[in-house]
């Protein structure tokens, strides 16, 4: 099986990605959250930083695009080619509302003519591999078929599926019957992708789809950093932690930054522990520093870690979905 740590806007960037792949590892390929070109094909400074030369990095990292514009997608394409990078990745699956407002993401499922249009021109005219990361429709499941019939028709490398459609955001069941669908009905290499947070999943997925694989593991991996590497112990995760938030501290210059940063990771990475909610709730709080520093200290070096992740953002496992 091949692992792949999704993309996580905010949280995977490229600092995340080096010290994830130093202290923990078995990953196979970082998928990069998304750039966005813009109309004027100019890569910001936060661009630049975020796609450094794919052999400046001692792992596989792959970028991924978000655009509904073929130019714009070619332009993004030709500066990941520029840097070495042979394989990008398409979203078409981000729910966030100002995305699909503007047709991206998942907004382009909205259009199944815009969205055939999209990919024949892509696939004429990039040099590079295109791997395509996408959900089951906008509103319904029932718009996969026809999805899947367009994906099926272009020489996709790889098809990453989230079996929830866009109004479900990550909430809710992943329909694992439309994940089966897909296996059965597209040429397609098919890596899945959806609430995985423990060994236990990892397995039931294996035994429930094994004609796949790859899966991609987001939030269970910020979770348990260890997951895919015998486990996430205290050591390594304290040397981690101390090198992320000192490495933010000085890449955003504030340690206010720094702070709200290591708090979306602490959102998860809290449910690694056999804590009270008000640990992670003192935490999430925390505006000093000082006492951040203190508890998040605490928790590493003092709290029991479990052997498995309790997910708070999640209703139920996904092994109950069998
Ligand atoms: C905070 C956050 C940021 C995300 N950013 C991206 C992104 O940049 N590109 C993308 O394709 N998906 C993005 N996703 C979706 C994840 O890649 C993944 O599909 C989702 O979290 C479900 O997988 P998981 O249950 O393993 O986390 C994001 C999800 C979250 C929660």
């Amino acid at each position: 099986m091949n692992y792949y740590f999704a993309p996580l806007e905010g949280i995977t960037g490229l600092t995340y990605r080096n010290l994830h792949h130093k202290y923990f590892g078995g990953i196979h390929k970082y998928y990069m959250p998304f750039l966005s070109p813009t109309q004027n094909h100019c890569l910001t400074k936060k661009d630049q930083r975020e796609l450094p030369p794919a052999d400046s990095v001692p792992y596989t990292a792959i970028p991924q695009v978000l655009t509904k514009s073929v130019s714009d997608f070619l332009w993004a394409a030709e500066c990941c080619g520029d840097r070495g990078y042979s394989e990008v990745n398409l979203n078409i699956g981000c729910p966030s509302g100002t995305v699909v407002a503007k047709g991206k993401g998942a907004g382009m499922l909205a259009s199944p003519d815009h969205l055939e249009n999209f990919l024949s021109e892509i696939f004429t005219k990039c040099p590079l591999e295109i791997s395509v990361k996408t959900r089951l429709g906008l509103n319904a499941p029932n718009e996969f078929p026809k999805l899947l019939t367009i994906l099926n028709q272009f020489p996709i490398k790889e098809l990453i599926i989230h079996p929830r459609v866009r109004t479900e955001f990550y909430k809710g069941s992943v329909h694992l019957d439309r994940f089966a669908y897909a296996i059965e009905n597209s040429p397609h290499k098919i890596c899945y992708n959806g609430d995985i947070c423990t060994q236990k999943d990892v397995q039931f997925i294996q035994e429930r789809f094994p004609q796949i694989s790859s899966v991609m593991i987001g939030r269970g991996l910020v979770a348990d950093p260890g997951l895919l590497c015998g486990g996430t112990h205290r050591e390594t995760l304290h040397a981690f932690h101390h090198e992320l938030f000192d490495t933010y501290i000085c890449m955003f210059g504030s340690r206010q930054n720094a702070m709200a940063r290591m708090k979306e990771i602490w959102s998860m990475l809290i449910t690694l522990f056999d804590c009270s909610d008000s640990c992670g709730k003192k935490i999430r709080k925390c505006t000093d520093y000082d006492s951040f520093c203190r508890l998040t200290e605490e928790a590493i070096t003092q709290l029991p870690i479990l052997r498995e992740v309790k997910p708070s953002w999640l209703e139920r496992s996904i092994r109950c979905e069998a």
